[in-house]
């Protein structure tokens, strides 16, 4: 039974189609990887999968059973890490953890312990009672990750997790998603890095402007796109830009007087 599926799943405003009758699925030990440019609507299909956005069209299921059905359910089996996490800058980043904690009736004892061996793992220990207003982006997001997890979500949904992460950090992230995969937790995770997905996913979802382009495994979607690798898919498929006009008309635009 898949953790997480999405059929059909549309968001228009107006005239103009956000997502377009996008359809995957993730099992147990599944890392989805969600590619596409700025503006292809990655985003918008996360804030639907999360229910902060009512879709247009679509079905969302988890374990089979419609989400809609249950909501508090699907949000107590989720962890989700937006691509921009509304953190309070005033609390710090302990307090903010036990907050989240107590909104997930999570026991005291339970979460000192896990706050603990995961604020020292992502090397956050020591910046614990600090204003989380004063924290680095890849501290926030570090903080954002940590209470995303802390507790044991069947299934993680990431936007864009590796934004702003350092080289190390992003090593850790990585692997541990890996292990989370391995141990048998579902992840959805929304780039629009090649290299990111390309190291990561098992299967991908390659999306441009809304519309669902190619879908699969990795390396069969790659076949089936006759390309060799993700990348020129990527340029291919995804994108229409001229990389070296663009860069020099802004460059142009940058020094014209
Ligand atoms: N409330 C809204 N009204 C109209 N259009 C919207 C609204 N919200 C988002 N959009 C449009 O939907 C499209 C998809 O946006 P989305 O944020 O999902 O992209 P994305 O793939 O996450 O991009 P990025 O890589 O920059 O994060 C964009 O063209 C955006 O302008
Ligand atoms: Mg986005």
């Amino acid at each position: 039974m898949d953790i997480l599926e999405v059929r059909g799943l549309t968001k228009r405003y107006g005239s103009f189609t956000a997502v377009a009758d996008v359809s995957f699925s993730i099992g147990a030990g599944g890392i989805l990887g969600y590619l596409g440019p700025n503006g292809s609507g990655k985003s918008t299909t996360v804030k639907m999968i999360t229910g902060l956005l009512e879709p247009t069209a679509g079905e969302i299921l988890h374990r089979g059973r419609r989400v809609r059905d249950d909501v508090v359910a699907f949000k107590r089996s989720i962890g989700y890490v937006p691509e921009e996490a509304q953190l309070y800058g005033f609390l710090t980043g302990w307090e903010y953890l036990e907050m989240v904690a107590t909104l997930r009736a999570i026991p005291r004892a339970t979460f000192e312990r896990k706050a603990k061996a995961l604020l020292e793992a992502f090397t956050l220990f020591t910046h614990r009672d600090a204003a989380i207003a004063s924290y680095s982006k890849g501290m926030r997001q570090r903080i954002a990750l940590i209470s995303a997890t802390l507790h044991d979500p069947e299934l993680l949904i990431l936007d864009e997790p590796f934004t702003g992460l350092d080289v190390t950090s992003s090593i850790v992230l990585r692997q541990v998603i890996e292990r989370l995969a391995a141990a048998g937790k579902a992840v959805f995770f929304a780039s629009p890095a090649i290299e990111v997905i390309e190291r990561l996913a098992n299967r991908i979802v390659l999306l441009r402007k809304g519309q669902q382009v190619a879908a699969g495994a990795l390396s069969e979607t790659l076949r089936q796109l006759g390309y060799t690798r993700l990348e020129d898919a990527f340029i291919g498929m995804a994108e229409e830009t001229d990389t070296a006009k663009t860069a020099a008309q802004i460059v142009d635009a940058i020094r014209s007087a």
